[in-house]
């Protein structure tokens, strides 16, 4: 709809293998490969950048990450919660 819409994202992620073993379960194998690369090299380094978009996943309890982000001035538009409990 607007391809010159920058993005930012930032995720949070206690486990850090988690995003890995979905690259490694080839989970996207479906998915165009431009987006496959960049979950990769988020997955991998916990941060992408290209030219319409930033990511960051954030490792940690999310309890203190989130604190640290409101810190960081960070605002979001939208948040997308998908958690579990055991
Ligand atoms: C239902 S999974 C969803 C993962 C991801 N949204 C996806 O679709 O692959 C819930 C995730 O919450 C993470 N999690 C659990 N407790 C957490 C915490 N205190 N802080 C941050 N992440 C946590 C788990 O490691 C798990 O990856």
């Amino acid at each position: 709809m607007n391809p010159s819409c920058c993005v930012e994202v930032i995720g949070l992620e206690l486990n850090p293998a988690v995003p890995q073993a979905a690259i490694a379960h080839h989970l996207f194998d479906n998915w165009n490969c431009n987006y496959i690369e960049i979950l990769s090299q988020l997955a991998n380094d916990h941060q992408v950048q290209t030219p319409c978009l930033k990511a960051k996943l954030l490792i940690g309890d999310a309890r203190t990450t989130i604190t640290l982000l409101r810190q960081s001035g960070f605002w979001a538009d939208a948040i997308f919660l998908d958690p579990f409990s055991l």
